[in-house]
């Protein structure tokens, strides 16, 4: 069997702000390589508490987290933040999008960030957007956007650095049912050129697409 991409053991985050709150608890997760998977579970539960860890942006309080061979719990800041600017792409619930700039630009800017070279940044966003169905929105400004469009920009956007892992913290929670199944589509075809999806989502027409499910509750993996 292939080597899961994306693995966890006894993965456990305690939040301490005054008092504690175990937010994740003794999780052990594998994620197959090339897979589309989903997060479910009640709300506070622990689903971006883990969706962040697995993706370095936090550390665990206990347990590992390893990608492939690497245990990212056991690397320095810089080295963390260096393999999550070449591996891993991030969709927010809230698109996190430049107001000021325009779609186009909002990509440009992502990959100018991953170290693309200038020259290559405008062809490379107009791909990108092209992949997600927003090749006519090139020069509008996210607000004259609809809710479901600003989410394919944030997922063009989060494709910039070639991810090999994307994760996405509730990407369609603001949508409405077409423009949810339109995203799914951008989401299958993300999968289908060989990135591993994974995808926190109360929706079960997200939850549809998935090849695996994982419910978070109370902190913990509930066994399928
Ligand atoms: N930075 C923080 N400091 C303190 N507690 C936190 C912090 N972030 C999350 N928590 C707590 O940890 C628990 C899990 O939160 P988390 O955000 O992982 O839930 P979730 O399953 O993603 O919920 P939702 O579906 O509402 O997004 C909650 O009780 C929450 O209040
Ligand atoms: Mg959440």
């Amino acid at each position: 069997m292939n080597k899961p991409i994306i693995r966890t053991e006894k993965l456990t985050k305690i939040y301490e702000n005054g008092y504690q709150t175990v937010a994740l608890q003794d999780v052990d997760l594998e994620i197959p390589r090339g897979s589309l998977s989903c997060i479910m579970g009640p709300s506070g539960h622990g689903k971006s508490t883990l969706l962040h860890l697995i993706g370095g942006l936090d550390r665990p309080t206990s347990g590992k987290v390893f990608l492939d061979d690497l245990d990212l719990t056991a690397i320095d800041a810089n080295r963390l933040a260096e393999v999550r600017c070449r591996r891993i792409g991030f969709v927010f619930q809230f698109f996190n999008l430049l107001p000021m700039l325009t779609v186009l630009e909002n990509v440009e800017i992502a990959l100018m960030l991953a170290g693309v070279p200038p020259k290559e940044q405008h062809e490379r966003a107009r791909e990108l957007l092209a992949l997600v169905g927003l090749e006519d929105k090139h020069h509008a400004r996210p607000n004259q956007l609809s809710g479901g469009q600003r989410q394919r920009v944030a997922i063009a956007r989060s494709l910039a650095n070639d991810p090999d892992i994307l994760l996405m913290d509730e990407p369609s929670g603001n949508l409405d049912s077409k423009s949810e199944q339109e995203l799914l589509r951008n989401i299958e075809n993300v999968n289908q050129q060989g990135k591993t999806v994974v995808i926190i989502t109360h929706s079960p027409t997200v939850a549809t697409v998935a090849q695996r499910i994982f419910y978070i509750q109370d902190g913990r993996l509930k066994n399928e």
